[in-house]
């Protein structure tokens, strides 16, 4: 079945089961070089920084496994101001990023007009740069705003892929068939765009996670976050178990081989269950991270699971910390803009 994945980059349903089942104890090695060599054969050994900037944790939705959900009175909310931003795009620049992801809750308050604005200004005065956002479902006229002003890619994990799993992992005004729209409409518009899925999430069987592999291939994103389910306290999720390291180095390797060309970014999550998850998912064919570019003062309430990594003052330069541990992990820091391979962009 390895062979069959590495030579066609496709299985059908059962037998993705049947592979998920096989390595559940244990991954094949087998696996684990199949993968990481057909990363190798796009991206040499690569490893492409972005940096995160969480620049809202107000919400309007409510998802239950989400720690800014609307409902978290909990939750200290904080907007950061256009000022704000562009001085954590100043310091990434100086830092050597090329990338900036946006990301936030659906924050109302950022309407299309201030969107386009910061997205416009952030082209302007740094033109060798790509902007990612991050900010989950608009319209499909939002979306095109966005790309005409300047954004190069949008990420919005799909976070399951089976009906009946979303409808117990949000409340009934979310919609699969929402989502998948709003990432074809992405798709459409022009955007590399980023899909994926939490592992370990409540309810989750194999067959879900064998739907979300063929999710994947059917959509053909040009990115796949996938990252541990881990509880908020302040969830009715709290008392879960947090997905397993394995599981999600499985994911990661079998999404390796399903879309070879994808950019697929070893988490914080990942890092955050296993002090090395970062770097066993770059072993098993992750070629991404995000360190956090985020204000100190604000990184402890972009909590949407509990113990993140990287919220305290020691971790003010990410950067460093990761680079180092990129290149003991035996991989090559690249901070260049890192698109998608065979992308024409446009500047
Ligand atoms: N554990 C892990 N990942 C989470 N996300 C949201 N809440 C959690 C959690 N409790 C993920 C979702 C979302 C992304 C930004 O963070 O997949 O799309
Ligand atoms: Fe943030 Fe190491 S990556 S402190």
């Amino acid at each position: 079945m390895i062979d069959k994945l590495y030579n066609t980059h496709s299985l059908d349903k059962d037998e993705l089961i049947a592979l998920i089942r096989e390595n559940i104890n244990g991954i094949d090695n087998r696996l684990l070089e199949a993968a990481s060599s057909i990363r190798e054969v796009y991206y040499d050994k690569k490893v492409f920084f972005r940096g995160l900037i969480e620049f809202s944790n107000y919400c309007k939705n409510d998802c239950y496994y989400c720690g800014i959900r609307r409902s978290n009175s909990n939750a200290q909310r904080y907007r950061l101001k256009k000022g704000d931003i562009l001085d954590c795009c100043a310091s990434g620049y100086e830092l050597g990023f090329r990338t900036f992801v946006l990301q936030s809750g659906e924050d109302l308050y950022y309407t299309d007009n201030i969107m386009v604005d910061l997205i416009d200004s952030i082209k302007s005065k740094y033109p060798d740069c790509a902007i990612t956002l991050s900010m989950g479902e608009k319209s499909y006229s939002s979306y095109k705003k966005y790309f005409q002003a300047g954004a190069d890619r949008y990420l919005l994990r799909h976070e399951t892929a089976t009906e009946d799993h979303y409808r117990r992992l949000h409340p009934d005004n979310m919609s699969l068939s929402n989502r998948k729209k709003s990432l074809y409409n992405l798709k459409e518009i022009g955007f590399q765009v980023g899909a994926g899925f939490m592992v370990g999430s409540p309810y989750q069987t194999i067959e879900n996670l064998a739907n979300d592999l063929l999710f994947l291939k059917e959509l053909e994103p040009h990115m796949v976050g996938i990252g541990p389910f881990i509880p908020h306290s302040d969830t009715i999720f709290a008392d879960e178990n947090a997905g397993a390291l394995d599981m999600t180095v499985l994911m990661i390797a079998i999404v390796r081989l399903l879309l070879p060309k994808a950019l697929l970014p070893a988490t914080t999550a990942l890092g955050t269950i296993d002090s090395l998850g970062r770097e066993k998912g770059l072993k098993a064919g992750a070629n991404v991270v995000m360190p956090n570019l985020s204000p100190i003062s604000v990184r402890k309430d972009y909590s949407l699971y509990d113990n993140k990594i990287c919220t305290g003052d020691e971790a003010a330069e990410c950067r460093y910390c990761i680079e180092e541990r990129i290149k003991a992990a035996g991989f090559q820091p690249d901070f260049s803009r890192g698109d998608y391979i065979g992308m024409n962009i446009q500047s």
